[in-house]
C-alpha cells in the first residue's frame, strides 16, 4: 500500500486511544489524538488550551475552525508522507470535509475510517474505570488493563489520574455530542466506502487482531 492515511472513529471511551497507540507502534507513522493534543495544550497554558478548556470541561466539542488548523498542519508535514492515524479528527461533517479539501489538495485521499463500535453502557463503564498517564497519555482500567502498581503509569512512571471529563454528567453530555454531531460521519464515509466497523466489545488485543485482520486485507486489496 502506497500510503496508509486512517481515521479512528468512534463514541467516547470505545477505545480510540488504546488501539491507536498499537497502530502507531505497528505501522511507525505519525499518530495525532486532537485529545491529548488539547489536554496537553491546556496543561502547558498555551493560547490553544486556553480556548479549548471551557468546552472539554463541559464535553462539548471544540469550534471547528480551531481544530481543521491543527489538523491540516499535521497532515501537511514531510513525516506523515508514508501516511498518519487520526484519533477524534474528524468529529463533524465540516471537520470531516476540510479534512478531504485538504487531502485533495495534497493529492492524496483516505485509506480507512474504522470505527470501533460500543455501546452507551460500555462506554460508561469503561469511562468510569480508565485511569490516564499524567505525562505521556497512557491508558489503563482499572478492571480491563490495571497497571501494576496503582496509580503509577507502567510505561513511563509517571501519575495516573482520573481525567476530569469522565464525570458522570461530563460523560452523559460527550455521549449526546457523538450522537448528535460524530455519528453521522459513519453515513458520511460509508457512502465513500471506505468506512470499515469493528467490534470494540471484546477484549483489547482481539479488538487489536481484528483491526490489523482488516487491514491486511485492505492491503491484500490494494495489490490484486
Ligand atoms: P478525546 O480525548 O478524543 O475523547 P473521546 O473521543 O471522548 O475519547 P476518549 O479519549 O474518552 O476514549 P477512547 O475512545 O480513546 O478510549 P480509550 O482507549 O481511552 O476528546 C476529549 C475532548 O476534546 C472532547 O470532548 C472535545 O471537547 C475535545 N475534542 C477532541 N477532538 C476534537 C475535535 N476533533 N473537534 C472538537 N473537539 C474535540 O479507552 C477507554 C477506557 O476503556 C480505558 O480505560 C481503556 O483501558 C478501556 N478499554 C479500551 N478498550 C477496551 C476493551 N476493548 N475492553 C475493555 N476496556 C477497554
Amino acid at each position: 500500500m502506497p500510503e496508509l492515511n486512517l481515521v479512528l472513529l468512534g463514541p467516547p471511551g470505545s477505545g480510540k486511544g488504546t488501539q491507536g497507540e498499537r497502530l502507531q507502534e505497528d505501522f511507525r507513522l505519525p499518530y495525532h489524538a486532537t485529545g491529548d493534543i488539547l489536554r496537553a495544550a491546556v496543561r502547558n497554558g498555551t493560547e490553544l488550551g486556553a480556548k479549548a478548556k471551557e468546552y472539554m470541561d463541559r464535553g462539548d466539542l471544540v469550534p471547528d475552525d480551531v481544530m481543521v488548523g491543527l489538523i491540516a498542519e499535521r497532515v501537511s508535514r514531510s513525516e506523515a508522507s508514508d501516511g498518519f492515524i487520526l484519533d477524534g479528527f474528524p468529529r463533524t461533517t465540516a471537520q470531516a470535509e476540510a479534512l478531504d479539501a485538504k487531502l485533495d489538495e495534497l493529492g492524496r485521499t483516505l485509506t480507512a475510517a474504522i470505527l470501533i463500535d460500543v455501546s452507551d453502557d460500555e462506554v460508561i463503564r469503561r469511562l468510569s474505570g480508565r485511569r490516564t498517564c499524567v505525562k505521556e497519555g497512557h491508558i489503563f482500567h482499572v478492571e480491563f488493563d490495571p497497571p501494576k502498581n496503582d496509580d503509577i503509569c507502567d510505561i513511563c512512571g509517571a501519575r495516573l489520574e482520573i481525567r476530569g471529563d469522565d464525570k458522570p454528567e461530563v460523560v452523559r453530555n460527550r455521549l449526546r455530542t457523538y450522537h448528535e454531531k460524530t455519528e453521522p460521519l459513519v453515513a458520511y464515509y460509508e457512502d465513500r466506502g471506505i468506512l470499515r466497523r469493528v467490534d470494540g466489545s471484546p477484549p483489547p488485543d482481539e479488538v487489536t487482531d481484528h483491526i490489523r485482520a482488516m487491514l491486511a486485507t485492505l492491503k491484500m486489496e490494494e495489490q490484486l
